[in-house]
This record gives structure tokens, C-alpha cells and sequence, in this order.
């Protein structure tokens, strides 16, 4: 099951992936809303996982997520989510100088060197630009008003916390550069 609520980012899924030869459902489901798992089929996963997504949500919802995961997933299923958490409010010491270290990092793209990726915003100045998409632009917009929540969302002491709070017996940081990370998580 591919779950998302972004009419844009859902097509783009489905014509790159299809169906991945009848193993892959796509699913139009809002993941802040408590009634999303009955858009799953019955029963219990193996495995869930999330890459850059969480953080639209707000503390109450993703401890709800959370819960309806671990309901979801059988006995030592896992919940793998690779996105970026900040650091606690009081880290201000490490939030320096991890800042410090990405900005080294972005200086050492000298001029004349391969021009990174796109950023994000020109990546989306594409999309809206490109006429076969324009239906699913403008239900995105009506979606998400917002691009990003005006409040803080959970650091990553707060996702670790749900986490065990919703029932996950082990919960660890498998990576961390900055503050992009892969929590891992058994049911
Ligand atoms: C930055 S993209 C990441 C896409 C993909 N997971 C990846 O790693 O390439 C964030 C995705 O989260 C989805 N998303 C954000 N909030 C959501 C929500 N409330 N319910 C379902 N999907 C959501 C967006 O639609 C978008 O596809």
C-alpha cells in the first residue's frame, strides 16, 4: 500500500511505479485523519515506512498515527521513518554547530564544480508550470494551503517518545547527518 494525500506527488508515484507488477496499491488517504487505516485492508503489515512526510504533522497527530501504526503491525513488524527531526529546543549549542557544518559543507560546492540538485522550490515551480498536472496542482492547493505548519512539529526526542508511547518495544536512531534521520521502530 502507497499512502498519499498529495494529488500531485500520488500521480507522479503511480506513473513512475505503477502497480509494481500487482504488489503496490495507491491510496488517497489523509494521514491526520483518525479514520485513514479504514482505508487499508484488514489485517496486519509487516513493515511501514515513511520518507520525509511526518513532518506536516502536529504533536496530536502524530502520536495518533503512531498508535494506529502500532495497531497496524503484527508482533516484531517495523516501522522504519527517515525524515528530518530537529533538535530539542535547549540543543542550542549542537544546533550551531551543526549549522556550522552545513554551511562548510555548502561552501565546499566551490563554483565550477556540478550544480547540485534543484532545490525544492524550483522543483515545485516545475510541477505547477506543467499543464498536465494542473488538476491535481489545484486540488493540492485546496489540500495544503499551507506548504509548511506555522508550529513547530515534534523534535526527535518527540517522535522517539510517541513512538514508545504508542507500544513500539524498540526504538532507535539507525542514522543521523544533521538533522536527517532514520528512526527504526519494532512492534
Ligand atoms: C517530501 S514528499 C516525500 C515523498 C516520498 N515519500 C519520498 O521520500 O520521495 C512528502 C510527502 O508526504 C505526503 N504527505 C504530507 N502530509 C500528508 C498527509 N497528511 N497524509 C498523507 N500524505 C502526506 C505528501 O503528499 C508528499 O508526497
Amino acid at each position: 500500500m502507497a499512502v498519499d494525500y498529495d494529488p500531485v506527488t500520488r500521480r507522479l508515484g503511480e506513473t513512475a511505479l505503477g502497480t509494481a507488477r500487482g504488489r503496490l496499491t495507491w491510496v488517497d488517504a489523509d494521514l491526520r485523519s483518525p479514520s485513514w487505516t479504514r482505508q487499508l485492508p484488514a489485517g496486519r503489515f509487516d513493515a511501514a515506512l515513511s520518507s520525509t512526510a511526518l513532518h506536516w504533522l502536529r504533536g496530536a497527530e502524530l502520536g495518533r498515527l503512531y498508535r494506529d501504526l502500532a495497531r497496524r503491525l503484527r508482533p516484531g513488524g517495523v516501522f522504519l521513518n527517515a525524515d528530518s527531526l530537529s533538535y530539542a529546543p535547549d540543543a542550542r549549542r549542537v544546533r550551531a554547530a551543526a549549522a556550522t557544518l552545513a554551511q562548510r559543507y555548502r561552501e565546499r560546492r566551490a563554483p565550477g564544480r556540478p550544480r547540485p540538485a534543484e532545490t525544492w522550490a524550483e522543483w515545485w515551480d516545475e510541477i505547477r508550470h506543467d499543464p498536465a498536472l494542473a488538476a491535481e496542482v489545484r486540488l493540492r492547493d485546496e489540500r495544503f494551503p499551507h506548504e509548511h505548519l506555522g508550529t513547530p512539529t515534534p523534535d526527535l526526542t518527540g517522535h522517539i517518545r510517541r513512538l514508545r508511547a504508542a507500544g513500539f518495544r524498540e526504538v532507535e536512531l539507525v542514522y543521523s547527518r544533521g538533522s536527517s534521520r532514520v528512526l527504526v521502530a519494532v512492534r
